[in-house]
């Protein structure tokens, strides 16, 4: 069912590399076909949710799972709730309707949403795709540790994190493939840009904190001007980043590292999606 779909790049940023003295790299999720790491989710997900025999999936989304989700049921035939915040930005929006999934707007937060979605899916017999509901998620996204591991031997792993489910998910395939970079999870708490990481939800708890403990890892908050200027770089590197995804870049004026170490940031979003959003902030 998912022939077309292949690894994403590792590619080395060769200004960052000069600029911070590092081996930079970035995994390349924006090439996923809706635009972000929630395909590598997603496809786990639908392929879950029809071995277990249910017909309809349904998650809470600050957008980005919204909009993979809702791609992956449609052409896997499967039914798609979604709850989304009514705060939830208007190109967002847009691109999840594509789908045609059956859309709850909930008069509260991502919070609100997804204890309103929990509450429905058992009731409902809907696969529950929320995070902190579905090792599915995390799996797919332990494909992305073990791709970085098949190429790079990493000192630091970068992620940008809301729920942790990336960040736990990233970790656990790197392990598995014998890799133990140090994790940092990069968060956006006050953000009022990167709405896929608003808040810093650590929605997966005691997974997402074992993670952390494990690799020796740390929590870096950045602010929006970091982000920002991340963006910028990452476009002079050919890259067109939603700003969460460059919450990654940001972190690294934050560590303490030895020159020529091996840091590889996950850069989840395109910015692509989101023009308007872009046009502004930039
Ligand atoms: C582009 C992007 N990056 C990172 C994240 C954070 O992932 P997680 O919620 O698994 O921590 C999200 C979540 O929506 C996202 O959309």
């Amino acid at each position: 069912m998912w022939q077309y779909f292949n690894e994403t790049p590792l590619v080395r940023l060769e200004r960052l590399s000069d600029s911070f003295h590092l081996q930079l790299y970035g995994k390349i999720e924006i090439m996923n076909p809706t635009g972000s790491h929630k395909d590598r989710e997603s496809i786990m997900v639908v392929s879950d949710a029809i071995k277990q025999g249910f017909s309809e999936v349904g998650c809470a989304s600050t957008g980005n799972a919204a909009i993979s989700i809702s791609a992956y049921a449609y052409i896997s035939g499967l039914k798609c709730d979604i709850y989304v915040s009514k705060n939830m930005n208007s190109e967002k929006m847009a691109l999840i309707k594509m789908f045609k999934p059956n859309i709850h707007v909930i008069e509260g937060d991502y919070s609100e949403a997804i204890e309103v979605s929990n509450r429905d899916f058992k009731e409902k017999e809907v696969y529950n795709a929320n995070p902190g509901q579905c090792s599915a998620k995390l799996r797919g996204n332990a494909e992305i540790g073990k791709e970085i591991a098949q190429q790079i031997s990493p000192n630091y792993v970068i992620c940008p994190t809301n729920n942790g489910t990336h960040f736990t998910g990233v970790w656990t395939g790197l392990k598995e493939a014998g890799k133990k970079p140090r994790m940092i999870a990069a968060t956006a708490q006050k953000t009022e840009i990167a709405d896929s990481i608003q808040g810093f939800h650590r929605i997966e708890g005691k997974t997402f904190d074992e993670a952390l403990n494990e690799s020796n890892g740390i929590i870096v908050d950045v602010s929006d001007d970091e982000i920002i200027q991340a963006l910028r770089m990452l476009y002079k590197e050919g890259i067109v980043a939603e700003p969460a995804s460059a919450a990654s870049i940001a972190t690294i004026q934050h560590l303490e590292y030895d020159k020529d170490e091996i840091v590889c940031c996950t850069i989840t979003g395109s910015g692509l999606k989101f023009p308007k959003l872009i046009e502004k902030i930039i």
